[in-house]
């Protein structure tokens, strides 16, 4: 579904964006490997939906999305560095991301991991030097607080934990939840929060768009799992059957192709209630609920 702000979102902040994020690479002082290596993952061709969450959050503050463009970048870095590092053959060991060889692939492990610690130490450094009226020292510090506890151990890097340690064991709903709103939900929540936070919104505010990416977060990832089973390997653009190979835990594992989709359309349902409570023009983000309910990539 194509809306004014997805269209303008493909048309130019996805460019500013893309145009951000390799200057941003370019000018640092590094041997030349680590450069074409962040690069190389950073423009593989992501949905940047995480960008486009951020981008729309600000627009129901109208705020304009380009004052978002450098936090946005940080984001893209976060994730992408995850997911270098999630595609390593002592993780995933998957060879296609994005539909090009996986970071590993090209570079081999070693300038892998450290292209992801690059990316993902670079980011704060980002957020740290955001310099316009939406970026008070106030609003950087608590960008870093909440960016560090979606990324870490309390975030997405806990969930990756359980998520290893649950392969090959047949896990709970509970667990596996568990494992799908820190793994892929810390940093997808962080991405509409951090809208609120350079907004400076009223804590019910906050709290209404927090539930709302919860929900989303999770929904995200049951459709991740879901096109790791039926999903179109050209249009990922990545393994299909990763999770089964894995011996990885999943919702249509747990309950049924058919059960997951029923749990991703609850999920969705709840978030729009909590978009409902927030009082804000939240018609993108509303849209962008329903593309992550029905993507195919
Ligand atoms: C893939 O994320 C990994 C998960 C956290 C589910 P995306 O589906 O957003 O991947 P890209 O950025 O579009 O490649
Ligand atoms: C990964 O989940 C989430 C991350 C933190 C990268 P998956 O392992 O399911 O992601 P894909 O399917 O490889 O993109
Ligand atoms: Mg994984
Ligand atoms: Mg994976
Ligand atoms: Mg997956």
């Amino acid at each position: 579904m194509k809306t004014g702000l997805l269209d303008a979102f493909q048309q130019e902040y996805k460019q500013l964006l893309d145009w951000e994020l390799r200057a941003l690479v370019e000018k640092l002082d590094a041997p030349s490997v680590i450069k074409e290596s962040m690069i190389y993952s950073l423009e593989a061709g992501g949905k940047r939906i995480r960008p486009l969450l951020l981008f729309a959050t600000l627009d129901a503050f109208g705020i304009d999305p380009k004052k978002g463009v450098p936090v946005a970048a940080a984001i893209e870095m976060i994730h992408t560095y995850s997911l270098i590092h999630d595609d390593l053959p002592s993780m995933d060991n998957d060879d296609l991301r994005r539909g090009k060889p996986t970071n590993h692939k090209v570079f081999g492990d070693a300038i892998a991991i450290l292209a992801g610690d690059a990316l993902l130490t670079y980011s704060f450094e980002v957020i740290s030097k955001l310099a316009n009226e939406f970026a008070s020292a106030d609003t950087k510090l608590k960008l870093v607080i909440e960016m560090a506890k979606a990324a870490g151990t309390e975030g997405m890097v806990g969930g990756q934990v359980a998520d290893m340690e649950g392969e090959g064991k047949k896990l709970s709903l509970e667990e596996l939840e568990y494992i799908h709103i820190h793994k892929t939900g810390k940093l997808l929540r962080f991405s509409v929060v951090a809208g609120a936070i350079m907004a400076r919104s009223s804590q019910s505010q906050f709290d209404h768009l927090s539930l709302f990416s919860h929900h989303l977060g999770l929904a995200f990832q049951i459709q991740d799992d879901i096109l790791d089973l039926v999903g179109n390997q050209q249009i990922i653009g990545k393994p299909v059957g990763s999770d089964t190979a894995n011996h990885k835990s999943t919702y249509p594992q747990l309950l049924t192709l058919e059960g997951a989709k029923d749990a991703l359309r609850n999920q969705i349902n709840m978030s729009k209630e909590y978009l409902k409570k927030t009082g804000l023009n939240t018609n993108l983000l509303r849209e962008i609920a329903d593309l992550v309910a029905t993507r195919d990539h």
